[in-house]
């Protein structure tokens, strides 16, 4: 048969409201042309992130009723530790309210001012946390990873001799290395096993922790299936992965199939020590860390059904679909499509528009009047300032999963087709906050204003 199905059945839906271009048009507007600050209601598909916005099976909702909201010592822990353990091995597992509290409570804890920690693209929230405690955050992936048109099997993996390089010229300043699983920041790419060996191997050589950024760890074990080792399972690959490495952190918003809810996890006892006694004075004791028992029972299930062999082959494959319905159109994006999200290369598919004018927000903003579709920008709203541009312009559309069909994703590629790429025109920022400022901030279309006075 060469119709994919997705492995699953609806049993609970909810409506998407369908509004029409004037509403949209107005819907915009008063969100200051970004579409963080719209109502979702006004959104019809919504592919801003695959973070927090995943669908849950019968199975989790069924554990959540379950769920032991004992203040200390919930069942509902232990039977979450127990299937982190199984799968990464980690002695020490501490579970937070998402990714970016495992990431403080880490870098707090392993991190002194002036050191310098290693990745192959720091997450934003990664990198805000490094440099939070006063520490430097390193990027040093491959270069084919900053190519978007360039194919390669794993665009994630790190440049093993920029990490040796770095490490005997400045190790003592290093106090972890990370890698990223799948590479967000670099498209959702994949990082290999040999490389992730590698990185082992140096990391031994040199005595540094190795942790690993697992979010979307089973997306990664996937590629690696495909890619390199087909004869082993999605789970055992990932085992692996976590085997190689002392620690993680971990959104369980992703590949926990959960919508709230994360941890860090180590081998180090004392380092574990200092991440409880934070965790009790942030988050909350360690045996929920922020999280309801329920969230747990949903994080322990959301980790088994992850890495199951269908649900990863439609994974992927969806986004592989929508990449490839948007590569029949001639949409110029990042090759090949990650395991999360399809990256559009906003800068080649609209040439006209000066990176500082942020064509990624002028693509956005003509995707949700088109079409409803909320997308997100990577580019320079996001990473830009002080009249410095991004490094690429880019448009992520993020799938939650299990959340949208194929027929979803082929209205997204049709969107792309409404779209009048030459008449569109650039953007300017007419209030924005310091930090983050893509959150927030206000724009105006130039040609817009110019028509007008
Ligand atoms: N690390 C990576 C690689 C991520 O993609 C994210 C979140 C985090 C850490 C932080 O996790 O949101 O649970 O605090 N990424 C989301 C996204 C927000 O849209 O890509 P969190």
């Amino acid at each position: 048969m060469r119709t994919a199905i997705e492995p699953f059945r609806i049993k609970t839906v909810e409506p998407i409201r369908l509004t029409t271009r004037a509403e949209r048009e107005r819907a915009l507007r008063a969100a200051g042309n970004n579409v963080f600050r719209l109502r979702a209601e006004d959104v019809m598909i919504d592919l801003l992130t695959d973070s927090g916005t995943n669908a849950m099976s019968a199975k989790q909702w069924s554990a959540m009723m379950d769920g032991d909201e004992s203040y200390a010592g919930s069942r509902s822990f232990y039977r979450f530790r127990d299937v982190v353990q199984e799968l990464t091995g980690y002695k020490h597992v501490i579970p937070t309210h998402q990714g970016r509290a495992a990431e403080r409570i880490l870098f707090t804890t392993a991190v002194q001012p002036g050191d310098v920690v290693l990745n192959n693209i720091h997450f934003d929230t990664t990198r805000a946390n490094v440099e939070h405690v006063g520490g430097e955050a390193r990027d040093l992936v491959i270069a084919e990873a900053w190519l978007p048109s360039y194919v390669h099997p794993f665009k994630g993996n790190m440049n093993l001799d920029a990490l040796e390089a770095v490490l005997h010229a400045e190790g003592e300043r290093v106090s972890l290395v990370m890698v990223t699983v799948t590479n967000n920041s670099g498209g959702g790419q994949p990082v290999s096993l040999e490389k992730l060996r590698g990185v082992r191997a140096i990391c031994d050589r040199y005595g540094k922790p190795l942790f690993l950024g697992a979010c979307r760890f089973a997306e990664n074990a996937w590629f690696i299936k495909q890619r390199e080792a087909p004869d082993r399972t999605p789970k055992e690959i990932a085992q692996e992965m976590f085997r190689l490495a002392d620690g993680c952190t971990m959104s369980a918003k992703k590949d926990g199939l959960a919508n709230i809810g994360g941890f860090v996890a180590m081998n180090d006892d004392a380092l574990a020590e200092k991440c409880r006694n934070l965790l009790i004075l942030t988050e909350g004791f360690p045996t929920y860390g922020g999280l309801a028992g329920y969230d747990l029972e949903a994080i322990a299930r959301g980790l088994e059904e992850v890495v199951d062999e269908h649900y990863l082959a439609d994974r992927v494959g969806s986004v592989a679909f929508l990449a490839d319905r948007l590569v029949e159109r001639g949409v110029p994006i990042v090759q090949p499509p990650g395991g999360h999200a399809v990256y559009v290369d906003a800068a080649a598919l609209l040439p006209h528009i000066e990176p500082l004018e942020f064509p990624g927000i002028a693509l956005v903003s003509a995707l949700y009047v088109e079409a409803g579709v909320r997308a997100c920008e990577i580019g320079s709203v996001m990473f830009g300032g002080d009249g410095r541009a991004a490094g690429m312009e880019l448009v992520r559309l993020a799938i939650p999963r299990r959340v949208y069909t194929r027929s979803h994703l082929a209205y997204v590629a049709e969107a792309f087709g409404e779209i009048d790429a030459g008449a569109l025109s650039g953007y300017r920022i007419v209030n924005a906050p310091k930090v983050l400022r893509h959150f927030t901030a206000e724009l105006e279309n130039i040609a817009a204003v110019t028509r007008l006075s």
